[in-house]
């Protein structure tokens, strides 16, 4: 018995040293964590369950049956984040780069079975090369199995994808079908071809930090939703977004203790400027709508003018979405529209109900706009919130104009409650551009046009520029003190708790992809 054991410590020890420690120091030289040291920074001390650790690739091209690793260069297993289950996997770039081999991706494909049925996410660690060069259509085959379980997983357990190295070619497919990328500043990057591919078929030249880097995917791509300053600071993000998530489709986000306070905020009462077009900052309003420290921004570098993140309502988990004035007077585009649809999505998904707050001039004019689809972009917005059966509250706090009126979370598409702020305008447009089109001849043959554009101007404003003519349709629930708008909001959403809604019974619905 003795040997035997002998023979199985030896054995583990020979797999926790991956690709040898020769390869682990160089990892360390690039500021890079090896996957062994990634999961025991994730996982609860003494909770990680390794699964697979004696697996091995099963290619005899190239000599490759003299080149064995165990665990052929990924580690799987499950195991706690704060008390709570989640399956992982950390691919190893000391063996074979972390490239992906047959045998590596049904390793990942065994956690992924295994999540799904007993529902909990999934965390994918990703640090490699790509396909196992030497395997070819096996690898080829093993990344379209992952594709395949991340498509089937979608919407059943949240899934996300940590880029903590290289992530290339086709195996960036993977992360961007699941629902959150966090990627780690300076040694990470994602691109479909590198800049030697670019180079040659474009003729740019680029470096890869420039074509795929955490900076350049978190603002001018949104491919990743957030980026980290280095690995400890992955993990950390990782758990705190954990946090607000349940464990499936069919559970709720964690609730954290609290305990009901003074939930009055006066200095709600002070943020909105004046002027109708004076930009203040949303997020001054969300910090003090949700519980302290808890929002946490998604996407914050990419469509600015429109704001996505979660935070707590007295220990509850939600989402928000929320025009930014601050940026493009908030308006709706194409980028932001695909942001906040996708958020809603998630958060659809998996039980987290939604916050939107309201202050929008309409629909960004324009060709590029316009050529750049805001048609169909902008009806990826409507149509996620239309379908959402989530609780879902709407705060007004100044401009609901036009059609993103409508869009944002208004009642007539499903919202469950809509507040609005005494300086709430909603209408069909601003009142100088209503005005000049339906006076149009009146102001021209005016005596004074420039007077009677104001006189018009003000008689739509009378009749517009506030909330009262919504709330007598039923459009607008209530108008209140924006003071009171935290406890309105903690009571609504302790209303709405037990929510049921169902959609009509349909295959899936054809969101305007
Ligand atoms: C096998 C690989 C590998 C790969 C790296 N290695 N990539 N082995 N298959 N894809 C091995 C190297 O031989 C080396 O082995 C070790 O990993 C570390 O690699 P280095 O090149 O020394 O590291 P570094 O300088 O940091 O460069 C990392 C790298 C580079 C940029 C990732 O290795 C690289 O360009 N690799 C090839 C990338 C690639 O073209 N992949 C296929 C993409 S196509 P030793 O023994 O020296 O440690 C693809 C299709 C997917 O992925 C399709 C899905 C649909």
């Amino acid at each position: 018995m003795q040997e035997k054991l002998e023979q199985l410590r030896s054995l583990e020890e020979k797999a926790k040293k991956g690709g040898g420690v020769q390869r682990i120091e160089r990892q360390h030289a690039k500021k890079k964590l090896t996957a062994r040291e990634r999961i025991d920074l994730l996982i609860d001390p003494g909770t990680f369950e390794e699964i697979g650790m004696f697996v091995e690739h099963r290619s005899h091209d190239f000599n490759m049956e003299k080149e064995i690793y165990l665990g052929d260069g990924v580690v799987t297993g499950y195991g706690l984040v704060n008390g709570r289950l989640v399956y992982v996997f950390a691919q190893d770039f000391t063996v074979f780069g972390g490239s992906l081999s047959e045998t590596h991706a049904e390793k990942i494909c065994k956690i992924m079975d295994m999540a799904m049925k007993n529902g909990a996410p999934v965390i994918g660690l990703n640090d490699s090369g790509g396909a196992r060069i030497q395997e070819g259509v096996r690898s080829l085959g093993g990344y379209a199995d992952i594709f395949y379980r991340n498509t089937l997983a979608s919407g059943v357990v949240p899934q996300i994808s940590a880029i903590m190295g290289p992530c290339a070619g086709g195996a960036v497919y993977s992360p961007a079908i699941t629902d959150f990328t966090i990627m780690v500043e300076q040694t990470s990057y994602m691109f479909v071809t590198g800049p030697n591919v670019v180079k040659t078929v474009t003729n740019e030249e680029v470096s890869s930090e420039d074509l795929g880097g955490a900076q350049t995917h978190a603002s001018k791509s949104g491919v990743t939703h957030l980026t980290s300053a280095n690995d400890l600071d992955c993990i950390q993000q990782l758990k705190r977004l954990l946090s607000y998530m349940p464990q499936n489709c069919r559970s709720k986000a964690p609730k954290l203790e609290y305990a009901l306070a003074n939930e009055l905020r006066d200095k709600l009462n002070e943020i909105i400027p004046n002027s109708a077009n004076q930009p203040y900052d949303i997020k001054e309003i969300i910090e003090e709508l949700t519980d302290e420290e808890s929002f946490y921004e998604i996407h914050k570098d990419y469509a600015e003018n429109i704001v996505v993140g979660f935070a707590r309502m007295a220990g509850r988990s939600i989402g928000i979405v929320a025009n930014q004035p601050y940026s493009l007077a908030g308006v709706l585009d194409v980028n932001s529209s695909k942001k906040a649809a996708r958020f809603v999505r998630f958060c659809d998904c998996f039980n987290i109900p939604l916050l939107v707050l309201v202050d929008v001039p309409g629909f960004l004019p324009g060709t590029d706009q316009e050529w750049n689809g805001i048609i169909t972009n902008g009806a990826k917005l409507l149509f996620a919130f239309s379908e959402a059966t989530v609780p879902r509250i709407s705060v007004i706090v100044r401009k609901a104009y036009g059609g993103a009126y409508d869009v944002m979370n208004s009642k007539h598409i499903g919202a469950d409650l809509n507040f609005a702020w005494p300086k709430a305008e909603i209408a069909v447009m601003g009142a100088k551009g209503a005005s000049e089109i339906i006076f149009k001849n009146e102001i021209k043959n005016a005596e004074d046009p420039i007077q009677k554009l104001q006189e018009k101007e003000q008689e739509y404003s009378d009749k517009f520029a506030h909330p009262y003519r919504a709330a007598s349709r039923g459009f607008v629930d209530e108008v209140i003190e924006p003071k009171y708008t935290r406890e309105k909001l903690i009571k609504g959403f302790a209303m709405l708790e037990n929510k049921v809604d169902s959609l009509p019974f349909k295959k899936h619905s054809n969101i305007p992809l």
